[in-house]
């Protein structure tokens, strides 16, 4: 079994992974994996922007209370602060880095300046973009940036499991140090030990848990569900955003159409062509997205259609072709020509707001163990993020990570207590099934029984399943030498399992939250955040 020793392991190649790798590679040897190949995160794909203060008619101060009124209570204000007010310094980084948002010429003097789009729960233009590619300009920029400074991805490397002190020496309390990972070589098969003083969760998403998705293959929640069975904390995971707007298509799969279509005018119809919005929220198409999901859904429900209409055939087809050549190209492969006919939508989930509890500086409760980006729960998003929010949430506290990390590579640790990893028996084909029917089963459950609306009666019936699930996985899980799909599964297993246990704590409906049977909310009993933790 191959053994490598590191000082960083960095878990995770999107926004959050790559820039500390980029603020931090000369700590020390710093190895950051990827499970698939070259690029393949949730950064890629991301398509609408980055938030931040960037024109003389916003304000910090705005900026963040439209943050604070999309998290519906349940920020932590001194998140908002540090995001907020640090985030136009990281996009000028980027900048630098070599990242290239669109520019327009400025309406008032003519000069050429960053066109800053709107998205919903915004109440000002502030959000950069690369036309409507922004998570793939901002990826292969960091990315070529890491390389030049001699940063080099691992690709098809995932991670397993955590290893901790307390678990190698059968230690029960006081506070854990993680020392490494074990890492399977999904081309291979071979399990590699990477010992290492610091790791950084940086792993997305799960979206995965869904059956109906906007995010790519990559977000099945490794990091999450990493961390709870490492014993750190996790929070608030009941709260998973439906995107309100992925196209509705047979052959398409997560096809996100970007806020940023409604943020430039796009207006949501009925398929007999009846706009809608205006019965749910005064902000209409731009209500933050749990409204505009939730509307969504109850016209769905109401009408038995399988899907509604956005349509943008009112804007100037130059403009549109202009503004979202990737949206507008794609759907020409559908055949759907979005200058001339509304686009059919669905809602999809998107972004998963809970995750690893992280305080500011993205230290988890397991000593040297940090996480950023989705996979963490910094408060931030409290119980509804606000429109790309996201990518720079991943900046900003990469950095501070990156200020922070330095003492930890002092620590002495046990390397030599770790124990080899123990291969299972051969996977017997066959068998191959349980793991397909297993994947769909939860995908499907957590869309029927919790999605964007739910109740204790669907809470406690997918609760029951999961945990039927979750015993056959793990039955499977030590008979058979592991695989990709075995560990996926694995993973979405108990990140279903967490969201399901958040949900079902909060007796109220909150933000993204809403449950029939409590559908109010209670500031008086529920103004915390629900963390769990393994026993
Ligand atoms: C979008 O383009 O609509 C996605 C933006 C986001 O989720 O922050």
């Amino acid at each position: 079994m191959t053994v490598v020793e590191t000082d960083i392991l960095v878990i995770g190649s999107g926004v959050s992974g790559l820039y500390y790798a980029i603020k931090s590679h000369k700590l020390g040897r710093l190895m950051i994996i990827n499970k698939l190949e070259k690029y393949e995160s949730a950064t890629y794909y991301a398509q609408g922007g980055i938030a931040s203060v960037f024109s003389s008619e916003d304000s910090f101060e705005e900026h963040i209370s439209d943050t604070l009124v999309a998290g519906d209570g349940l920020c932590n204000r001194d998140a908002v602060e540090v995001v907020v007010r640090d985030a136009p310094n990281r996009i000028k980084e980027l900048i630098g880095l070599g990242v290239k948002f669109s520019k327009a010429p400025d309406p008032v003097d003519n000069d050429v300046v960053y066109d800053l789009t709107r998205e919903g729960g915004h109440t000002k233009r502030r959000i950069l973009h690369a036309d409507d590619l922004t998570g793939r300009e901002i990826e292969v920029s960091l990315m070529r940036a890491a390389e030049n400074m001699g940063v080099r991805v691992s690709d098809h490397r995932m991670a397993i499991d955590l290893i901790t002190i307390n678990k190698v020496l059968g230690i029960k309390g006081g506070q854990d140090r993680v020392i490494g990972a074990y890492v399977l070589n999904t081309l291979t098969g071979d399990v590699e030990t990477v010992l290492a003083k610091l790791v950084i969760l940086a792993t997305g998403g799960a979206g995965k848990v869904y059956l109906y998705t906007s995010n790519p293959d990559t977000e099945t929640g490794d990091g999450i569900a990493m961390a709870y069975r490492a014993g750190a904390s996790i929070a608030n995971m009941e709260f998973i955003q439906f995107h309100p707007t992925c196209l509705y298509h047979p052959e398409a799969k997560s096809f996100l159409i970007s806020e940023s279509v409604r943020g430039e005018g796009g207006i949501l119809k009925r398929k007999d062509g009846t706009p809608f919005m205006a019965a749910y929220h005064p902000m209409k198409e731009l209500a933050p997205r749990d409204i505009v999901a939730r509307a969504i859904d109850s016209e769905l429900k109401k009408s038995g259609d399988e899907y509604v209409l956005l349509d943008v055939t009112h804007l100037d087809p130059d403009f549109t072709r202009k503004r979202f050549p990737h949206i507008y190209n794609t759907l020409l492969k559908y055949g759907i020509d979005m200058t001339g006919q509304p686009i059919p939508v669905v809602p999809a989930a998107h972004y998963t707001c809970g995750g690893v509890v992280a305080d500011l500086d993205g230290r988890t409760d397991i000593r040297g163990l940090f996480a950023i980006g989705e996979t963490a729960c910094t408060g931030l998003h409290g119980a509804n993020r606000l429109a790309s929010n996201s990518l720079i949430e991943g900046l900003v506290f990469a950095n501070r990570v990156a200020q922070t990390t330095e003492p930890y590579l002092g620590d002495k640790l046990p390397y030599e207590t770790i124990p080899p990893w123990t291969p299972g028996n051969a996977v017997d084909s066959d068998e191959m099934v349980v793991v397909s029917h297993n994947w769909d089963e939860i995908r499907r459950l957590m869309w029927n029984y919790v999605g964007i609306v739910r109740s204790d009666k669907r809470l406690v019936r997918a609760r029951r399943r999961i945990e039927m699930i979750r015993e056959e996985i793990n039955e499977y899980y030590w008979h058979f030498k592991v695989n990709k799909d075995v560990l996926e599964l694995r993973n979405i297993a108990t990140v279903a399992e967490l969201a399901i246990r958040c949900a079902q704590i909060r007796r109220e409906s909150r933000g993204i939250h809403y449950n029939i049977d409590y559908p109010h909310k209670d500031d008086a009993a529920w103004l915390k955040d629900t963390v769990i933790k393994k026993q």
